[in-house]
C-alpha cells in the first residue's frame, strides 16, 4: 500500500495565527475568553482550556473587563460594540481573509446594495459576515439561490455576492453561473481564501489518482466538510474521520494507493497519528512509519500535480472573478472604487515591489495591512517602535494608509511579509546622498554601539559614526549616546557596499563656529553670559560662553583669598560670568565671576562707621600691630600703640592669634580699603579722652601714648601707604 498525503494538509495561516494569539493572551491575561471555540477542533480547544482559556457561547457569559479573543471566524459588528460596552480587552484574531469580507459587505451595504452570502447559514463565519451587512440573504446551495432569483424582483436588485471562505469550488462555480445568467446588476466577489483553494485543488487531484481518500477534520469544520464534498465527486471511497481511532483498517486491505488530506483546522499531531496508524498496521513495504511519513509529504511528481503545487491560483480564478458589466454603476463613484477593488483582487505581488495598503488591525506583534489583493500583508510591530519608548498608537492607527516593501510572498498561506523600514531606507537613500553632497545636517537615533563607534538610524539608513567623530571626550562612554537623537553630517556614501559614514563632531564644530561669530558680534563690557567651565589652571578657569572660551582670573573668582580655583568651581559647572574686557583681534576675553553685591567692603561700610565698637578676631600678629577680622573678607589693623594704655615691645605680649577682643573703629579709608582699630580707645575714660572714645583718640594725636591708630613710631610715624607696604611685604 502507498499513502499520498496532501502538502497543504493541516493548519492554515489564519488558524495558526488565531491559536498563537489565543495562547499568548492566555499567558498574559486572566480571565481570558473566546467568543465561541477559537477554531473548529475539539483537541485544540481542550488544550487551550487547560491553559485557562474559557469558551463563551454567548457574550452574556463574559464578565466586564475580561479579555476576549475574537476567533478566526470573526464576529458581527454588534458583538464588538457589546464587548466594548463591557469594557472588554478585545484581541482580534479574525482571519484577515474573513476581515476582508466584512469590509467588502460593509462598504457594499453602505452603497445601498443587497448582499448575497453563499455559505452555511449556521456557521459562525457566515453569521459574522451577516453582522456587517444591512439587507442580505444567505444561501447554502445553488438550488436555494436559483429559487430566490426566480422571483423577478429579487433578480432585479442591485446584488453584491460574497462567498464563505471555505466554499467548495463546485458550489462557487454553480452560483457564479446562475447569477451571471439571472441577474441584471450584480457584483461578484471571489472571497474563497487561498488556503482553502489550495487544499481543494490538492484534494481533487489526490482523490482522482488514488483508490481511496481519508479526509481528516472536525465534523463541525466547514472547510473539512468542503474537502469531503469535493473528494466525493472524484472518488468512490471517501472516509471522513476526526482522529486515527476512527480508522477501520479492514476497509483498506484490498487497496493499493490511499490519499490523505485534512482541513485547515486539523492539528498536525492528528494527521501524523493517522499516517502512523495506516503505515504501521498495513506494514507498508516494510518501511517505518517515520520514513513513510516524510516520503509521503512529497507526492509523486506528475504534470498535473506540478500544477497543483506551483499553479498561481489567482490565475485560474481570474475568469470567475469577473463582474458583469454594470451600466448604472459606471457613473457611480462608489461602484468605480469596487471595480478597482476587483482589479486589485487578481493582482499578483512580487518580492521587492512597493505596495500601498490600509491598516486593518494592530496587535502586540504585527500590523495587518489590506493590500487589496488576495493576500494579507503583515508588518512586524518592531518596525514602528524600535526605541522602546514610543507607543504604537502615536505612530499608526487602524484606517491609516501605509506604503511598504514586499519582503516575501506566501501564496499557500495567503500572506505577504512587508517592511516599512526597508521601503523607508530605499526612499531615504536619496536624502542621505544629497545630505552628503550639500553638507547638510540630518538627524537620527543611535541604535548600536560597537568597538569602532556607533550606528545611527537615519530614516531607515544605517550610518556608521567612528568613535573619533562622535563628539564625545575620550574619557566618555559611547553608550551614553544610545537611543538618543543626534545631529550629524554625512561624510561618505558607498551604495554598492551599502556603507554610509557620518560625523557628529563636524556638526558640533559648525555649530560652535556659528555661535562664536554671534558672541563676537554682540560682546560688550559688562555683558553677562551663562557658561560652562571647560578647564582650570592654577591662575584661573576657562569658561565656554557659547562657542568662545573666556578666562576668569583667580582674583576674579572670589572676594576672599583663595589658593586654587578649584576652591570655587569645577570643570563642567554651569556658571554666570560677565565681561571685564575683550580683544577681538587676539580673540581674548577676560571674565569676572565674583558679584558686586557680595563685596565684603560694601557689606562692612553698610554695617559700620568710625567710632563704632566691634567684636573682632585676631588673625595675624606683626611687630607693628595685630590684624583683626571685623567681618568676612575685611581685616583692620590694631596698631601696637593702640593695643593697650601702656608701652609694649610686641603685640604678642598682650594678644594672641584667634583671640576675640572689642575694638573701636578709629579710621576707615574707603579709597584704599583700610581700617584702623583701637583697643586702647575703649580703655580710656570719657574724662581722659574728653568725650567719646574716638574723639579722645583724635584729641590725643600729639601725645606719644595716644597716637592715632595708624602711627607706628611716635617719633617717626609711618604713613598709611607705608603700613600698606609693610602688610603686603609680610604677606
Ligand atoms: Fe482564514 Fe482561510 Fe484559514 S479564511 S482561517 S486562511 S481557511
Amino acid at each position: 500500500m502507498k499513502l499520498i498525503v496532501a502538502k497543504s494538509a493541516g493548519f492554515c495561516y489564519g488558524v495558526k495565527r488565531a491559536v498563537a494569539m489565543c495562547e499568548a493572551a492566555a499567558d498574559e491575561f486572566e480571565p481570558c475568553f473566546t467568543l465561541g471555540p477559537i477554531i473548529h477542533n475539539e483537541v485544540v480547544v481542550g488544550e487551550l482550556a487547560e491553559r485557562g482559556v474559557r469558551c463563551a457561547s454567548h457574550i452574556s457569559e463574559i464578565p466586564e473587563n475580561a479579555t476576549v479573543v475574537i476567533r478566526s471566524h470573526g464576529a458581527g459588528k454588534s458583538d464588538y460594540e457589546c464587548l466594548k460596552n463591557k469594557r472588554a480587552n478585545i484581541i482580534d484574531a479574525t482571519c484577515p481573509d474573513v476581515k476582508k469580507i466584512h469590509e467588502i459587505v460593509s462598504a457594499q451595504s453602505k452603497a445601498g446594495r443587497f448582499i448575497l452570502i453563499i455559505g452555511s447559514s449556521g456557521h459562525p463565519e457566515v453569521k459574522a459576515i451577516a453582522g456587517w451587512c444591512d439587507e442580505h440573504a444567505i444561501f447554502e446551495s445553488a438550488d436555494e439561490l436559483i429559487s430566490w432569483l426566480n422571483i423577478k424582483k429579487n433578480a432585479e436588485k442591485d446584488l453584491s455576492v460574497v462567498f464563505q471562505t471555505t466554499t467548495s469550488k463546485i458550489l462557487y462555480e454553480t452560483c457564479v453561473k446562475t447569477i451571471k445568467k439571472e441577474c441584471t446588476n450584480h457584483k461578484l466577489f471571489d472571497t474563497i481564501c487561498n488556503a482553502t483553494f489550495k487544499r481543494q485543488q490538492e484534494a481533487e487531484y489526490i482523490s482522482k489518482t488514488t483508490d481511496a481518500i481519508l479526509v481528516v477534520g472536525d465534523k463541525n469544520s466547514s472547510n473539512s466538510q468542503s474537502l469531503k464534498h469535493i473528494c466525493s465527486h472524484h472518488s468512490k471511497k471517501v472516509f471522513f474521520l476526526s482522529s486515527a481511532d476512527e480508522i477501520d483498517l479492514a476497509e483498506f486491505c484490498q487497496l493499493d494507493v490511499i490519499g490523505v488530506t485534512a482541513g485547515a483546522s486539523t492539528p498536525a499531531s492528528i494527521i501524523k497519528e493517522v499516517i502512523r496508524k495506516m503505515s504501521k498496521e498495513t506494514n507498508m513495504d516494510g518501511t517505518t512509519a517515520e520514513q513513510e511519513e516524510s516520503t509521503l509529504q512529497e507526492p509523486e511528481a506528475s504534470p498535473k500535480q506540478e500544477a497543483v503545487q506551483s499553479a498561481e491560483p489567482a490565475e485560474e480564478k481570474k475568469e470567475v472573478v469577473e463582474t458583469e458589466p454594470d451600466s448604472e454603476a459606471d457613473d457611480d463613484d462608489d461602484s468605480e472604487s469596487f471595480e478597482e477593488l476587483l482589479e486589485k483582487s487578481i493582482k499578483t505581488l512580487r518580492t521587492g515591489e512597493k505596495v500601498s495598503g490600509v491598516v486593518t488591525s494592530i496587535t502586540s506583534t504585527e500590523v495587518s495591512v489590506d493590500l487589496g489583493t488576495k493576500q494579507s500583508g503583515y508588518i512586524p510591530i518592531t518596525e514602528f517602535i524600535d526605541d522602546g519608548n514610543t507607543s504604537i498608537d502615536d505612530v499608526i492607527k487602524v484606517g491609516d494608509t501605509i506604503e511598504s516593501f514586499v519582503m516575501r510572498v506566501n501564496d499557500v498561506e495567503g500572506m505577504v511579509m512587508l517592511s516599512k523600514k526597508r521601503l523607508d531606507a530605499i526612499k531615504n537613500w536619496d536624502i542621505v546622498e544629497s545630505a552628503r553632497e550639500n553638507k547638510s545636517i540630518i538627524e537620527g537615533t543611535v541604535t548600536e554601539e560597537n568597538k569602532g563607534g556607533i550606528v545611527v538610524n537615519v530614516k531607515g539608513v544605517r550610518v556608521f559614526v567612528p568613535a573619533s567623530q562622535t563628539g564625545l571626550p575620550k574619557s566618555a562612554q559611547m553608550s551614553e549616546l544610545m537611543k538618543k537623537t543626534v545631529r550629524l553630517r554625512i561624510t561618505e556614501v558607498n551604495q554598492s557596499r551599502r556603507r554610509v559614514v557620518g560625523s557628529i563632531r563636524l556638526v558640533q564644530g559648525d555649530e560652535r563656529r556659528e555661535k562664536a561669530e554671534q558672541v563676537w558680534n554682540e560682546i560688550e563690557v559688562g555683558k553677562k553670559y551663562d557658561g560652562v567651565v571647560k578647564s582650570m589652571t592654577s591662575y584661573g578657569v576657562f569658561v565656554d560662553i557659547g562657542g568662545v572660551d573666556g578666562m576668569v582670573h583667580i582674583s576674579e573668582l572670589s572676594w576672599t583669598r583663595i589658593k586654587q580655583p578649584s576652591e570655587v568651581m569645577a570643570v563642567g559647572d554651569e556658571v554666570s560670568v560677565y565681561v571685564i574686557s575683550f580683544d577681538k583681534e587676539s580673540k581674548k576675553i577676560s571674565l569676572g565671576y565674583k558679584k558686586g553685591e557680595d563685596n565684603p567692603w560694601t557689606k562692612f561700610t553698610d554695617t559700620y562707621k568710625v567710632g563704632d565698637v566691634a567684636s573682632v578676631k585676631i588673625v595675624k600678629m606683626m611687630p607693628f600691630g595685630a590684624f583683626a577680622e571685623i567681618c568676612s573678607g575685611v581685616d583692620g589693623l590694631i596698631h601696637i600703640s593702640q593695643i593697650t594704655d601702656r608701652r609694649i615691645g610686641l603685640p604678642s605680649e598682650v594678644l594672641s592669634d584667634g583671640q576675640m577682643v572689642d575694638v573701636k573703629i578709629t579710621e576707615i579709608d574707603n579709597d584704599r580699603k583700610k581700617v584702623s582699630l583701637s583697643i586702647r580707645a575703649l580703655l580710656e575714660s570719657p574724662a581722659q579722652s574728653g568725650g567719646g572714645g574716638s574723639s579722645a583718640m583724635h584729641d590725643d594725636a600729639d601725645d606719644d601714648d595716644n597716637s592715632p591708630a595708624i602711627v607706628y613710631d611716635t617719633d617717626n610715624p609711618p604713613s598709611m601707604d607705608e603700613l600698606d607696604d609693610m602688610e603686603t611685604e609680610e604677606e
